[in-house]
């Protein structure tokens, strides 16, 4: 049977169908595919498969059905073409960084997020020669004004941890494109059930699954979802390569997670309304 087109359901059938394969044996929930490796009916086929000239599962570092289901399913909810399942939000920011950049690239980071984000730039990038500007999240002409002919990629994350400052997705997809570089979009705190950045025109998502992807507290995981030729060429030869994957029990787990995550979101919101601690207004609710 043909993959459905996933655009043309809607978020809450996404959560739940999305990437889902049925096996023979009939399950009704996700099966986990706990396996390193797999088995070849044949040397020529093995050798197939390694070399790309055949798709299918080879290595669970870089191929795992079960991972490869969360994929589809986060790539479905976020409207984008490929999802990197990886092993913590940490590792979906440095393999974008991996994948990405060279030595003698430039990075412009908004200031204002998660610390090991900064630290990744600032002390580790650049031991291999790559330079981060960091601005403030809102002033778009420092955005503009810091771009260079080697910058590779804007990063933002928006809302910001932990001031939860919001920053115009629309307007730096503008600004980035008009010098063709990278938008790169950490959403992490509003998760595809309310913000997706890729249709107001970033080139990449991250996320940190840890949080509300999962969101009952069980499992460190990450993600970077966005168009499949960048994706394929740039980012996931670093994941077979570098190796930080998801495991398939953790995929598991992040698959459940997405299945409440619409309405868990609404009742993050309902409940914030409720408290006055958005816009200090209970009344908007
Ligand atoms: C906005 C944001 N991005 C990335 C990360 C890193 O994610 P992880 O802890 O899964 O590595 C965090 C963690 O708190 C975060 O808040």
């Amino acid at each position: 049977m043909n993959e459905p087109n996933w655009n043309d359901y809607g978020p809450e059938t996404q959560a739940i169908r999305a990437g889902q394969r049925r096996t023979h044996e009939q399950e009704h929930s996700d099966p986990i595919f706990l396996t390193s490796s797999y088995v070849f009916n044949s040397a020529a086929e093995a050798a197939a498969r390694f070399s790309g000239k055949e798709p299918g599962n080879i290595y669970s570092r870089f191929t795992n059905p079960t991972v490869r289901t969360f994929e589809q399913r986060l790539a479905a909810m976020e409207g984008g073409e490929r999802c990197i399942a990886v092993a913590s939000g940490m590792a979906a920011i440095a393999s974008v960084g991996f994948g990405l950049l060279k030595s003698g690239d430039h990075v412009v980071c908004s200031r204002g997020v998660f610390g090991n984000t900064v630290i990744l730039f600032q002390n580790y990038f650049a031991k291999f020669g790559v330079s981060t500007t960091f601005v403030d999240l809102t002033d778009y002409e420092a955005w503009q004004h810091a771009i260079r002919p080697e910058t590779r990629f804007l990063f933002v994350e928006t809302p910001s941890n932990p001031l939860t400052q919001i920053a115009d997705i629309c307007r730096l997809a503008d600004i980035a494109h008009n010098l063709g570089v990278l938008l790169v979009v950490d959403n992490c705190f509003l998760t595809p059930a309310l913000q997706k950045p890729l249709a107001l025109g970033a080139d990449i998502v991250i996320h940190s699954a840890t949080k509300y992807l999962d969101g009952q507290g069980r499992c460190v995981g990450g993600a970077i979802v966005g168009k499949l030729d960048l994706l394929d060429k740039e980012i996931y030869p670093y994941l077979r390569t570098g190796g930080p994957t998801m495991s398939p029990f953790n995929a598991w787990v992040f698959l459940k997670g997405l299945e409440t995550l619409g309405i868990r979101m609404r009742a993050h919101g309902e409940n914030a309304f409720e408290s006055g601690a958005l816009a200090g207004n209970s009344s908007l609710g």
